[in-house]
């Protein structure tokens, strides 16, 4: 069965420092809203390593089933099925969280896409909730290494509307929604870590 499930070796790589983060981050949190799913593997991985916390998942229309497909596998009590949720939905349709996590994914949507992310963000955390933001960033507008420098024109030759995000314009659409920067961890393959609190 697991060899059909889908499978990003990039996650296999990644959980357990990210892990290491959400243990110090999230432990005493209830409820998180996981935008960007994807194969499903950080989902699965963490809601195990969290069973007090509703883990939701979810992804855009057309992979939300690839998604529930490791989901469903699981069989995890706190892990249920994942939402249909495209960022760019004016309702996200989806209870208040403590907590929104993300991974790998604010490089892949268009510009428009990721405001409509922090909007999103800043009606679904509940006050005092914690967003968590995975993946490669610019900083000062320049890259933190060659290699994410060819990352970002392997993106934009896929997909124009892509790219690495400049770390100073995510924390201005964070802080817009009252969201204030606490840590930004440095990450294992040239990428970060970024926590933020609610604090309007
Ligand atoms: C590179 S994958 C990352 C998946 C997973 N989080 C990971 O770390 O492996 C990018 C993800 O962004 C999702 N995505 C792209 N545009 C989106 C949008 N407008 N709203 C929500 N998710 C989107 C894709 O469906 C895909 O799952």
């Amino acid at each position: 069965m697991t060899s059909e499930l889908p499978f990003s070796q990039a996650c296999e790589n990644n959980k357990d420092p990210i892990l290491s983060v959400l243990q110090d981050t999230i432990a005493n949190k209830e409820s998180l809203l996981e935008i960007a799913g994807g194969t499903g593997q950080h989902a699965v991985y963490f809601a195990g390593h969290f069973p007090e916390l509703h883990w939701q998942s979810s992804d855009i229309p057309d992979n939300v089933d690839t998604l529930n497909l490791r989901l469903i596998d699981a069989g995890l009590h706190n892990l249920p099925r994942a939402l249909s949720l495209d960022v760019n939905q004016s309702d996200w349709a989806c209870d208040r969280v403590d907590a929104i996590f993300s991974a790998n994914s604010l490089h892949i949507m268009s510009t428009a896409s990721v405001e409509n992310f922090f909007r999103g963000v800043g009606r679904t955390l509940h006050k005092g909730g914690l967003l968590l933001v995975y993946g490669p960033f610019k900083y000062g507008n320049r890259f933190t290494t060659e290699s994410n420098a060819q990352f970002d024109r392997w993106l934009k030759a896929r997909d124009p509307a892509s790219g690495v995000r400049d770390f100073e314009w995510i924390d201005s659409l964070a802080r817009a929604q009252n969201l204030q920067l606490l840590k930004d961890h440095a990450m294992p393959a040239n990428n970060q870590l970024l926590v933020w609190k609610e604090i309007g």
